[in-house]
């Protein structure tokens, strides 16, 4: 057992409902081990200013159900030079942290890599709306996200019904459609569009037009964020736009954007977030680091971060020179098998989503 003294916590990249679950919750598992734990303010940048706050319980009083992150949170590209790294070990030092546990998404699980390299073991919790970390089932924060848009959704359906309307909804995930595709199946949008997939544009109108023929009211479509014209302009609103030239049918568009992304979060993601800090103090404890924890198949289990940021880029066909010498071809096949996996999660929503829609 190693023996710590002092753990930071930090939140970084987007927020993500169920981070403040997680700071709770090494801060509670911690204290019961013995240990100190302090927050890194505002991410990675905080970490190079050595600008920490203690969870005392009036900081963490009802941490466990708020939205956001009390520890703020920042994108700070700096931080991926040498320099900046080596500032960040200096303020960990000097204000006696051994280790850390940072939460985010894969650009904060490199700085974790970074950290444990040059001496600071260091564990990372997926904490993103987006589920777009192909080595864990789930992200915390998906859950709480869907259910918001889907709120949103309800509200939207309300509205078409009454006029007879089509309302195109935007939605966040970056490269990953599952947000849009958990909302079109439980909604019952009449057509879907990921980036994962390719669209059938001509299709997807076809089929609106006939539903408005059958006497559907009103529609929902959902698309993703990923979604984009060959300009980089969003596909939604061009989307919005012909399905109204086309079918007759009078259009509305609403991007929900961050709205999503607040927000007290649900059971799930404060259970989820809970369970991966605890297990993340232990592990830290064990001598353990350079994990990420994951939900596969429903429990809780710590994951190379290495392996995880290669399994990423094997899914999204962005593989670079060398990424897979380091790995045994076990773990090769595992990775293999991970991505295959996730591409059959997605096309299965897929099939459901447009099922659905009918
Ligand atoms: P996310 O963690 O949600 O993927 P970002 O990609 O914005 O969000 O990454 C969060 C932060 O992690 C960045 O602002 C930066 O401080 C740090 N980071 C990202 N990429 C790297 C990297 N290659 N090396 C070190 N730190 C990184
Ligand atoms: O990664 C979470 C996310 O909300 C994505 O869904 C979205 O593309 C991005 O962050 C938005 O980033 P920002 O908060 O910097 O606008």
């Amino acid at each position: 057992m190693t023996k710590f003294r002092k753990i930071g916590i930090l939140t970084s990249g987007g927020d993500a409902p169920g981070m403040n679950a997680c700071v709770k919750a090494v801060a509670s598992k911690a204290a019961a081990m013995g240990i100190h734990a302090v927050g890194v303010v505002g991410g990675y940048a905080g970490l190079m200013r050595g600008d920490f706050v203690e969870l005392t319980n009036e900081k963490l009083s009802n941490a466990i159900g708020m939205g956001g992150t009390l520890l703020y949170s920042t994108r700070c590209p700096e931080f991926k030079t040498e320099e900046a790294m080596q500032q960040a070990v200096k303020s960990c030092r000097d204000a006696e942290i051994d280790a850390l546990i940072c939460i985010g998404g894969d650009g904060t699980f490199r700085g974790a890599t970074d950290m444990t390299f040059r001496g600071i073991p260091s564990i990372g919790l997926p904490g993103t709306i987006d589920n777009d970390i192909t080595a864990t089932d789930y992200t915390i924060g998906l859950d709480t996200a869907i259910n918001t848009t889907i709120q949103m959704v309800d509200c939207l359906r309300d509205t078409c019904e009454s006029h007879a309307r089509l309302n195109v909804v935007e939605v966040m995930g970056r490269d990953c459609g599952q947000i849009a595709l958990y909302a079109a199946i439980a909604s019952g949008a009449v057509a879907v569009a990921v980036p994962e997939v390719p669209f059938d544009e001509a299709a997807a109108i076809a089929h609106i037009k006939a539903l408005r023929d059958q006497g559907k009211r009103g529609m929902i479509v959902m698309v993703s964020e990923g979604m984009k014209n060959a300009d980089g302009s969003a596909y939604a609103e061009t989307l919005t736009k012909k399905i109204e030239a086309e079918t007759g049918i009078e259009c509305k568009f609403a991007r929900l954007a961050h709205v999503v992304r607040g927000g007290k979060p649900t059971v799930r993601d404060r259970v989820t977030a809970s369970e991966m800090a605890v297990k993340a103090v232990e592990l830290l404890t064990e001598g353990k680091s350079n994990l990420v924890m994951c939900e596969l198949d429903g429990k809780i289990v710590p994951v190379d971060i290495a392996w995880a940021l290669i399994a990423d880029r094997m899914y999204k066909n962005k593989l670079k020179e060398g990424d897979l010498d380091r790995f045994t071809a076990e773990e090769l096949k595992a990775m293999e098998a991970m991505v295959e996996k996730r591409r059959a999660e997605i096309a299965n929503l897929y099939q459901v989503a447009t099922d659905n829609g009918n």
